[in-house]
């Protein structure tokens, strides 16, 4: 590793039941940076497998659900032992938790009760079951990023909150400790940086209003990637519409329509105004469908069909190599965090 290269650095969230949302959305566009940008990059894509637990989940499935996140990855195109990236789970890199620790001495309690996904999350729970983990989990993801002085960091909106505040802790040690971490950059700079990679949002086909989502009420709206080609077509023949009557590209006015339109453009990796194109002028919302439809059902074919072949034991081996230098590398980090705060000479 070569301390001058930039880091691009990003969790891959553990999550036994995928979407087509989260596909499109989360995994392709970070395997696009993996492919396209390996060259003069590091990248870091880690399982933060130890924020899994914020909120109660079933421990016996964490293991799996680790190694199965790391497969799906893969089978959605992530290339096995890519130059410069680097895949690691959370809990194998001791210092991150050690970082967390220290960093939440020198965060403000007001700071992170204003975490909307904590003022989310916390309230659907009831405060009996609120763990301490939900409330400073914020601050184990700077440590996520402050240790490996990534200055990139591509995640979703609602995790932008969470990008901020890492800003301002390391700032904040910066300045009482003189230049400890490198700063990641700003939205504005990862929106300049990442443009073509801008996510699709992609909308529950039940209810178009909402993004897709596995804690949307049903699963009539939700492409599960473990779905069968069958069960996913039925569920695209059903999506709702409109009553407009004409295939536009509107997602104000017609958000089921722009949605289907939306997956088809993604899956086919099309430009969106080219397949606005393919139905100009058309009526026939049923024959949209049904295109979409043969779309997704190929598409969950050979995904899974990908997912069959996975070899584990070269997951293991990559995971393994990985962890080994970047325990390499967060431990060096940690140890000039000793110094600066007095814990080491
Ligand atoms: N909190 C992120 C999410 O829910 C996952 C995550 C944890 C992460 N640590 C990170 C993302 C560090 C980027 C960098 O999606």
């Amino acid at each position: 590793m070569n301390n001058t290269e930039e880091v691009i650095l990003t969790g891959l969230r553990s999550n036994n039941n995928l979407h087509l949302g989260n596909y499109l959305g989360g995994l392709l566009p970070i395997i696009d940076i993996a492919k396209t940008r390996s060259q003069n990059t590091q990248i870091n894509l880690f399982v933060p497998d130890l924020h899994s637990f914020t909120t109660p989940i079933d421990h016996s499935k964490l293991y799996e659900s680790t190694i199965n996140n790391i497969k799906y990855f893969v089978a959605a195109g992530l290339p096995l032992n890519n130059p410069n990236t680097y895949i690691y789970r959370q809990s194998r890199i001791p210092a991150h938790s050690e970082l967390a620790w220290i960093l939440e001495c020198f965060t403000g309690f007001g700071e992170l009760s204003r975490m909307i996904e904590f003022k989310e999350k916390s309230n659907n729970l009831g405060v009996d079951h609120v763990g301490v983990g939900l409330f400073n989990y914020p601050v184990l993801m700077a440590a996520d990023i402050l240790l490996y002085d990534a200055q990139y960091v591509p995640v979703g909106e609602d995790q932008r909150q969470h990008l901020e505040f890492t800003r301002e802790i390391a700032k904040r040690m910066n300045a009482k400790f003189n230049n400890l971490f490198v700063i990641p950059e700003s939205t504005k700079r990862h929106q300049q940086k990442f443009t073509r990679d801008q996510e699709p949002r992609i909308k529950d086909l039940a209810d178009p209003s909402k993004k897709m989502s596995k804690s949307n009420q049903s699963a009539r709206g939700i492409i599960y990637l473990s779905d069968s080609p069958e069960d996913a077509r039925k569920k695209i023949m059903s999506a709702e519409t409109d009553s407009v009557g004409i295939i536009n590209y509107d997602k104000d006015k017609q958000p089921g329509i722009s949605n289907l339109l939306d997956i088809k453009a993604h899956l086919l990796g099309k430009e969106i105004t080219e397949v606005v194109y393919e139905y100009k002028d058309s009526t026939n919302y049923a024959d949209l469908k049904k295109d979409v439809a043969d779309v997704v059902a190929n598409f969950l074919e050979e995904f899974q069909a990908n997912l069959d072949k996975i070899d584990v034991d070269a997951i293991l081996d990559w995971l393994e190599n990985s962890e080994k230098s970047m325990n390499e590398a967060a431990n060096s980090k940690l140890q000039e965090v000793h110094k600066a705060i007095g814990l080491r000479q």
